[in-house]
C-alpha cells in the first residue's frame, strides 16, 4: 500500500515510518523536520520505498504529493500544550489549517481513508472514571481544541463522502518510549530521565490527576491497523488508543519511577491542579479492531533508562524539549528577520 504521512519525522512518526516500510508499504514522509534529521536510518535501510518530502503541511503541492496515495496518517503539528501557547495563530494556523487543508485534499486526491492523530486529552478535565469513546469532550487547551475541531472536521469529510473517504480519528494516550526524535517532555519519560540524571522526581499538579500511557511503538501500530483494517470495521469511527491497565494517577507513576531508579527523592512541587485528569476506557478498539498493547509502562521506563545508560539518547539535547525547541526556532526566525542580509547572519551576505 503507498501511504503517506504528514509529521513523519517526529516523535510517533519516525518509528511509524520504519514500522511501515518493515511491513512492505511504500511510505512518503513530509515534514519540516524541526527536530533535526529524524529518518536517516529509514532512508538508508529502505532506499526508494521511502520518499521524503521536506515540506509545509499548510503549503506543499497537495496534488503531486498525493497522487496514487492509498492511506494518508496525519501527525503533523505542534504537538504540546505550552507549545501551542506559545503563539496561537501559529497553532491555529498549523494544527488547524494545516490538518484540515490536508484532509480536504486526500478527499479531493481520491485517497481512500484518512487517520488522523487525535489525543486522549479532548477529554480534559474528565468527569469520573473510564471515559470512553462516546463521553463528552471537554477540553482544556487550545492544543486540545484544534484536535477536537480537526476531528470534526475530517469525520464530516467521510461522512458528505458517502463511503468513498474513510476516516478513522485514534485518540492516544500519553506517549512513552524511546525514538530516534526523543522527546523528554512526556511524562514517562521525563520522570524516567529525572530520576537518572539528578535522583530527583517532581510531582506536579497535585499527583492524583489520571492520565493514560501507552509505547510508542504500539502507537505505530494502531495506526497501522487503521490504515489498512477492513472499512467495515474503522470507516468514521473514533478509537482510544492504549490499555485499561496503562492508566495511572502522576504519584503512582513517579513511584514506579523510583522503585527503578532507588534513591530517587520525590519532591510534591505545589502548583496549580492539573486541570488534565482523565482515565479512559480501551475496550472498543480491542473489540472492534483486535488491537491490544505490548508494552507496559514498566517496560517503557527500562527501555528509556537503557537508552540513558548507554548514550543512544543525550539528555542534554535541546531537540528532545519540545518548548525548549519551539522557543529556539522562533527566536532564530526573529533574529534572521531582524539580522540576516542576503539569507546570511555571520556569513557574507
Ligand atoms: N506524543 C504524545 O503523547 C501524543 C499524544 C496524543 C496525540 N499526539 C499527537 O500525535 C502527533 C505527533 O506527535 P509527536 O509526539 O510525534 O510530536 P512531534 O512534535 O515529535 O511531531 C510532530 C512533527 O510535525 C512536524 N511539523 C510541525 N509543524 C509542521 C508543519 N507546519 N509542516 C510539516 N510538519 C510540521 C514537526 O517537525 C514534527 O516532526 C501530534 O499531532 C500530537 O499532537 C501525541
Amino acid at each position: 500500500m503507498r501511504i503517506f504521512v504528514a509529521g513523519g519525522a517526529g516523535f510517533i512518526g519516525s518509528v511509524l515510518v520504519p514500522h511501515l516500510l518493515e511491513a512492505g508499504h511504500e511510505v512518503t514522509a513530509l515534514d519540516r523536520f524541526y527536530f533535526g534529521p529524524t529518518l536517516k536510518a529509514a532512508e538508508a535501510r529502505f532506499g526508494d520505498r521511502l520518499r521524503i518530502l521536506r515540506d509545509d503541511i499548510r503549503t506543499f503541492d497537495t496534488e503531486a504529493a498525493l497522487a496514487g496515495i492509498e492511506a494518508v496518517v496525519d501527525l503533523a503539528g505542534i504537538s504540546n500544550d505550552p507549545s501551542c501557547d506559545l503563539e496561537a495563530h501559529l497553532t491555529e494556523s498549523i494544527n488547524i489549517g494545516g490538518g484540515k487543508r490536508l484532509a480536504a485534499a486526500a478527499r479531493r486526491a481520491g485517497v481512500r481513508r484518512y487517520v488522523y492523530t487525535s489525543s486522549c486529552s479532548v477529554y480534559g478535565h474528565g468527569a469520573g472514571l473510564g471515559l470512553t469513546e462516546s463521553s463528552p469532550r471537554n477540553p482544556v487547551s487550545l492544543y486540545a481544541r484544534a484536535k477536537c475541531e480537526v476531528e470534526d472536521y475530517a469525520m464530516q469529510l467521510g461522512r458528505e463522502s458517502e463511503g468513498a473517504f474513510e476516516t478513522v480519528a485514534l485518540r492516544l494516550a500519553t506517549v512513552f518510549g524511546v525514538s530516534p526524535r526523543m522527546r523528554f517532555d512526556l511524562a514517562v519519560n521525563v520522570m524516567t530521565k529525572n530520576a537518572y540524571v539528578n535522583r530527583k522526581v517532581s510531582i506536579e499538579g497535585g499527583g492524583k490527576q489520571w492520565r493514560p500511557f501507552v509505547h510508542v511503538l504500539d502507537v505505530a501500530r494502531a495506526m497501522h491497523i487503521a490504515a489498512t483494517a477492513e472499512s467495515s470495521r474503522c470507516a468514521g469511527r473514533v478509537f482510544n488508543v492504549g490499555s485499561d491497565e496503562n492508566n495511572v494517577q502522576i504519584a503512582q507513576l513517579a513511584y514506579r519511577v523510583r522503585d527503578a531508579v532507588p534513591s530517587t527523592e520525590l519532591v510534591t512541587v505545589g502548583t496549580d491542579p492539573d486541570l488534565r485528569d482523565y482515565n479512559v476506557r480501551f475496550d472498543v478498539i480491542r473489540e472492534t479492531l483486535g488491537y491490544q498493547t505490548t508494552r507496559t509502562i514498566d517496560d517503557g521506563i527500562q527501555e528509556v533508562l537503557e537508552a540513558l545508560r548507554s548514550g543512544k539518547v543525550d539528555p542534554d539535547d535541546r531537540r528532545g524539549y519540545t518548548l525548549r525547541q519551539y522557543v529556539f526556532l522562533r527566536e532564530a526566525e526573529l533574529a534572521a528577520q531582524s539580522l540576516a542580509i542576503g539569507g546570511h547572519i555571520l556569513g557574507e551576505p
